[in-house]
């Protein structure tokens, strides 16, 4: 099985490296005012709209020439002083270099790694999302300045954490709808606008651009002979409404975001970037973007393999009329100008598509000559790398890591602490830190070195060859360092071979002889012992969260390249750990009851189906969502939440009882109705530290909606609170956006009655507060 699967990924890999794309030329600028020629251009007036500008442009093209600009290696027109442009470009959490995205060489071989996003996510801090965004798009501008880099980025990733076996949940910022339209929206703020104030329009200005992906219901890589090209995701319109949409909703219609990718799988039988009810109905017409959309890279050959067109010819027309305006990769550029030969497809779509491009291509400043000249223009080498961007690194990570459990164990004191054993896979990781779509980073602090910073006697054993620790020839060693250690961290987990691009994990217990390692060092030292998870996903840890002579428990995603400072920091108590668990950690046993095939989020679609994420998970997990501890103790309490709410109808309802649902169509003003709550967090422990208010609702049982969530996050805030004070938290949650349930034709209803509201996480002190909402017998006309 295991060989099947790696054999199956190698040739999948090779088949990718052997697709051959035009070659490679710097990113460069158009409308080069050295050029006396580009004065006669109406493209290059900046004085006119970016729609006259490309109005113009594309009238100049002919077809030969179009056709070439529609994929991400466009050619360019040289004849227009117009150069080629690589579209593609990820920027995930730092840039990223490949191939095809930035160059890490000459003045800039490097850049800013931060952690994977599911850990940045675990931060539950919206102004760190911002900016981090920030930084990432100074760095890619300060790169494009000098040619290494383009302006088009293909990040974030918005598909929610739904299966925990997920190879790139690491790249997801959780499992939590809300939480990751959020995610979504600040990066794309932070990638995209130009400056502090708010975007106002989504026709302005871009710093660079982001693309919102993988649209729509992408979350499998390759689980039980499927993959992800030929995964057909069966989503029911419940959970399309109220999972699967609203992070790309969230992400073009209050990021605005300038891009949206299409999938490689299907949805209800049709492949994602074949499917115009979504992507021109719902992404174009309903959520109003202003950009392009992009295939992921390769989808139309994969499409073609799958035989779900006969002809490239076919899927080139196909993908044209869905909406796609690029592809990444050479169908269209190959093949869009026979199939208008054929009668396939019309010019008319094509101008379309290179008009939605173009626009992008104009607000980036493309089309405005020297960028040097331009905003930006004057980041340089000294942007990259910059001490305050590996600061940031270092404080993402920190405010990211989820202390999972404390025994007493933490935070541990130098002074007392004479010899330290660190033992475990993880313990010296250098690029596992990174994970996966990272670029060179700056530097990296291994969580070996950032202990080393805390305690001059340290010694490492690593116990296991690799992550997958085959065999159990090294454990002894790692035992016997343990055993004369009076503080052992343990450093274990996953790392890219086990889950990543193209690879789902099985199981959901730890690779290979790696409990085997701990209990045995756990069995074999009277030192206190600290175990620390690295990993993308939950591992069932459930015997060592059992074992007392754990001390503490820490998961600390892959925190990116200042993660050994991080990591040290928070275990010798130099920063107050606040993060909370982005998912669930669900028992072992979850695997075999839960085909990862299988999109239901609902419990009990299908017999003994326990449903998926705290929405609505029916089981006992190890950890909940929103988990997380602090060395501190906060409590919080409500200063003012509304007692109720009397809702007017557009038109009398002749119902009137509790249970009652009400389309959010027919609620007048809905859009404008706001729950306000005020909550008061003290911080009564002996360490200042942030802490993150969550809050969960619930809505009352109707007989009108089926499968309501057990709960659900509505708001969410990180506050820091000095020790021994106070501070007033306000929430504005809006009725109907966020306290309405989707029923099973995926209609948003507001439900008449109690409304639980719950201040905090399952295993933090709850405060519960009850709504009552109501129709008012006004009625409008
Ligand atoms: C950087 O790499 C690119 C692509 O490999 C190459 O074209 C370019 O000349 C290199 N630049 C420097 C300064 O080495
Ligand atoms: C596209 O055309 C080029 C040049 O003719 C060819 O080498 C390449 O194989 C074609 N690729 C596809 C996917 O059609
Ligand atoms: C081309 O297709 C259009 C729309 O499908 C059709 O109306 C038209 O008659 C076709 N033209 C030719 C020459 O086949
Ligand atoms: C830890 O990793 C660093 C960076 O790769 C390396 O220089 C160092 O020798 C390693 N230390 C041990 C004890 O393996
Ligand atoms: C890189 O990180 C190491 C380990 O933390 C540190 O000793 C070194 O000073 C750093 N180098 C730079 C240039 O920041
Ligand atoms: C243990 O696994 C390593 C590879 O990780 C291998 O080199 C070694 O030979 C194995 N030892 C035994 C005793 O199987
Ligand atoms: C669980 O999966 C990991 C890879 O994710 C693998 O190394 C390990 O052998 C599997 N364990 C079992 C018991 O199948
Ligand atoms: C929170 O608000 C309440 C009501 O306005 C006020 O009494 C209280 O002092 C405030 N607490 C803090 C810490 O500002
Ligand atoms: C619905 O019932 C509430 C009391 O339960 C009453 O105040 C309200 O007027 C009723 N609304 C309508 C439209 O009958």
């Amino acid at each position: 099985m295991e060989l099947i699967k790696l054999l199956y990924i190698a040739v999948s890999l090779v088949s990718l490296t052997l697709v051959s794309l035009p070659p490679i030329t710097p990113q460069s600028y158009a409308c080069d005012q050295r050029n006396p020629e580009t004065t006669n251009f109406l493209f290059c007036d900046t004085s006119l709209s970016y729609e006259d500008r490309v109005n113009d442009l594309v009238s100049r093209l002919t077809l030969k020439e179009k056709v070439q600009q529609l994929g991400s290696g466009s050619t360019g027109v040289s004849r227009l002083g117009i150069p080629a442009y690589e579209w593609w470009s990820e920027a995930n959490h730092g840039i990223f270099s490949s191939r095809y995205a930035a160059k890490f060489n000459g003045s800039m071989p490097r850049a800013t790694t931060f952690p994977a996003v599911i850990l940045t996510g675990a931060s539950f801090n919206e102004k760190l999302w911002l900016k981090m965004g920030k930084v990432v798009s100074d760095e890619g501008r300060a790169m494009y300045n000098v040619g290494q880099a383009g302006l088009t980025y293909w990040a974030p990733t918005v598909n929610v954490f739904r299966d925990p076996r997920w190879g790139r949940g690491q790249e997801s910022p959780g499992e939590d709808p809300l939480m990751v339209s959020r995610y979504g929206v600040k990066y794309v703020n932070g990638l995209q606008d130009v400056g502090d104030e708010r975007v106002s329009g989504s026709n302005s200005r871009l710093k660079v651009s982001a693309c919102c992906k993988h649209y729509s219901a992408y979350d499998l890589e390759y689980w039980g002979g499927v993959d992800r090209y030929h995964f057909d995701a069966m989503v029911t319109k419940q959970d399309m409404e109220d999972t699967y949409q609203p992070p790309f909703r969230s992400c073009v219609k209050e990021g605005h975001a300038s891009c949206v990718m299409c999938s490689y799988n299907r949805v209800n039988g049709v492949p994602s970037c074949f499917d115009s009810q979504l992507l021109q109905g719902v992404v174009r017409n309903q959520w109003n973007l202003n950009g392009y959309i992009v295939t992921d890279c390769q989808a139309l050959q994969t499409y073609l393999k799958c035989n779900y067109t006969p002809t490239p010819e076919d899927a080139v027309a196909l993908a044209l009329k869905a909406g796609v305006t690029m592809e990444c990769s050479i169908v269209m550029q190959n093949y869009t100008e026979n199939a208008i030969h054929l009668n396939k497809t019309d010019e008319s779509i094509v101008n379309q598509a290179l008009t939605y491009n173009y626009i992008v291509l104009m607000r980036l400043g493309f089309f405005d000559g020297n960028p040097k000249s331009l905003q930006f223009g004057s980041l340089g080498p000294s942007d990259v790398c910059a001490d305050d961007h590996q600061q940031l690194a270092i404080d993402a990570a920190r405010q990211g890591i989820v202390l999972l459990e404390n025994k007493g164990a933490l935070p541990l004191s130098n002074d007392k602490t004479s010899n330290l054993a660190v033992i475990g896979p993880n313990g010296n990781a250098t690029f596992t830190l990174l994970s996966v779509y990272a670029g060179m980073p700056c530097n990296i602090t291994t969580p070996l070195q950032g202990l080393q910073k805390y305690v001059s006697a340290v010694t490492y054993e690593a116990g296991c060859d690799s992550a997958s620790c085959p065999n159990q020839t090294r454990i002894a060693a790692a035992v016997e360092v343990a055993a004369a250690a009076d503080v052992v961290v343990l450093i274990m987990g996953l790392d890219e071979t086990m889950e990543g691009e193209w690879i789902d994990r099985d199981n959901l217990t730890f690779p290979g002889y790696q409990e085997q390692l701990i209990n045995s060092v756990v069995a074999a030292t009277n030192g206190v012992v600290v175990l620390v998870i690295m990993s993308g996903g939950p591992i069932d840890i459930a015997f060592a969260k059992n074992d007392n002579r754990i001390g503490a428990i820490l998961w600390v995603g892959y925190p990116g390249q200042g993660g050994g400072d991080a990591i040290a920091q928070v275990l010798f108590g130099d920063y107050n750990p606040a993060g909370r668990s982005p998912f669930t950690w669900y028992p072992k046993e979850y695997t075999e009851q839960v085909p990862m095939s299988n999109m239901n989020m609902r419990a009990n679609t299908f017999p003994n189906f326990p449903g998926r994420t705290y929405r609505f998970y029916t089981g006992n997990p190890v950890y909940d969502f929103g988990h997380g501890l602090s060395y501190s103790t906060f409590t919080k309490s409500i200063i003012s939440a509304p007692s109720g709410f009397l809702v007017q109808l557009n038109s009398p309802t002749s119902r009137n009882h509790s249970g009652e649902a009400i389309d959010v169509s027919a609620v007048r003003n809905c859009n404008e109705l706001n729950m306000k709550l005020v909550v008061e967090v003290s911080n009564t422990g002996s360490m200042t530290g942030d802490h993150v208010v969550l809050i969960f609702w619930r809505p009352p049982s109707s007989t009108e909606v089926n499968g309501e969530p057990n709960k659900e996050l509505v708001g969410f805030k990180r506050v820091k609170v000095k020790q021994g004070e106070k501070r007033n938290v306000s929430f504005g949650i809006k009725l109907c956006k966020r306290m309405s349930v989707a029923d099973r034709a995926g209609t948003r209803k507001l439900v008449t009655g109690k409304h639980v509201i719950t201040v905090g996480s399952s295993s933090e002190q709850q405060i519960k507060h009850t709504t009552d909402l109501r129709v008012s017998a006004n009625a409008m006309q």
